[in-house]
């Protein structure tokens, strides 16, 4: 199937003005202003991370140089490939490296990226695989961390925190698919039927009520695992209340970047703190990854968590997940196809 690049492409740009304030907005950009990169594709859906809301704020620190399309998930087709690993009309998602930080991302019509970070489709739809996107591969990556590590539903009950959120409702909809007792942290208290549906079987509050609250070195042993992707004293506090040889894996910094915590409990319970990260990971753990989302990962329940919508209502997403009030995964619509 051949496609023909038009001259020029509506894209979402951000830029930097001389005070560092960061504005964004739709723009026609000339069709030679994508950058190198093997395989372009013709965007059809992207989402809304917590990382995007960073790069569109001052100081965010995760984008380097303005002006920058964000949008740090991709999924379309592919319109033209140099890679043997991909052909035009085959349904894709982009993802990691450069994507939507140091290079064009997702809010755009057409994107084209380096063919390290694509993974062919293969049951999922362009729309699922978006509303799985960055947030739900970490979730599954953070799983996969616990599963591997030998944590087992028999090993006792898991705790997620941030739960209402990308990573966190995603792993709870994993976690419970894979037999887990699972308790579901939230501070969005309209959260909890989500959750509930979900498969969480206890839904709390948030476990860290004030961000400045000292964290015991050793708290009562309860998790034998957990998916933390809010990080400061909320993981210290994960660490101090995790069972003996516990695992929690860690992703995100949305409750901060500093840890509380001691050395308690690794010496004393041989917990394991296992860091995630789903940006410079490469192609090969990236495809398995996306080839567990198809097969024993794939999320029970993403229809529940989707909210879709269009360019127009970028600016509303993007505050709201900056500033922790959005619930499950926003699909950003690109083109009707
Ligand atoms: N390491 C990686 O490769 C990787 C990949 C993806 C994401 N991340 C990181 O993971 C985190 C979550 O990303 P996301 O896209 O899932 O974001 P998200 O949808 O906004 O979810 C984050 C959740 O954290 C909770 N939260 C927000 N502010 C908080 C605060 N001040 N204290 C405690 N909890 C708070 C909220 O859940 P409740 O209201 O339910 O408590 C929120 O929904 C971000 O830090 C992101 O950068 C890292």
């Amino acid at each position: 199937m051949s496609h023909q690049l038009p001259t020029h492409f509506t894209a979402v740009v951000a830029e930097e003005s001389d005070s560092g304030e960061i504005t964004y907005a739709p723009q026609k950009l000339s069709i030679d202003a994508l950058p190198p990169g093997e395989v372009t594709i013709a965007v059809q859906y992207s989402s809304v991370n917590f990382k995007d809301a960073l790069a569109v704020t001052p100081k965010g620190g995760v984008v380097r140089n303005y002006p920058i399309v964000p949008g740090i998930d991709i999924a379309g087709e592919v319109v033209e490939s140099t890679s043997p690993d991909f052909a035009p009309g085959d349904l894709v998602v982009a993802h990691g490296g450069p994507i939507g930080t140091a290079q064009y991302g997702g809010y755009a019509e057409y994107a084209r990226v380096p063919s390290d970070q694509v993974t062919v489709l293969r049951t999922l739809s362009t729309r699922e695989a978006a509303a799985i996107g960055t947030a739900g591969f970490t979730a599954a990556l953070s799983v996969a961390a616990l599963l591997d590590g030998g944590v087992t539903p028999e090993s006792g009950p898991v705790v997620v925190t941030g739960a209402s959120g990308g990573v966190g409702s995603v792993s709870v909809d994993l976690l419970a698919a894979a037999g887990f007792e699972v308790t579901a942290s939230s501070g969005k208290s309209d959260a909890e039927d989500l959750l509930r549906r979900l498969g969480a079987a206890h839904v709390v509050g948030r476990l860290v009520a004030d961000p400045k609250e000292k964290i015991r070195p050793l708290g009562t042993s309860q998790w034998a695992g957990a998916v933390d992707s809010v990080g400061g004293a909320t993981l210290a506090l994960v660490l101090s209340t995790l069972q003996h040889s516990g695992i929690v894996a860690a992703s995100g910094l949305t409750g901060g970047i500093a840890i509380p915590t001691t050395v308690m409990p690794f010496i004393l319970r041989g917990v394991t703190l296992r860091g995630i990260d789903s940006v410079l990971i490469g192609p090969q753990l990236r495809r398995q990854t996306w080839a567990r989302l198809e097969s024993d990962l794939r999320p029970a329940h993403l229809d529940e968590v989707i909210t879709e919508i269009g360019l127009d209502e970028l600016p509303t997403a993007l505050d709201s997940i900056g500033s922790g009030r959005t619930t499950g995964r926003t699909i950003v619509r690109i083109a009707d196809r």
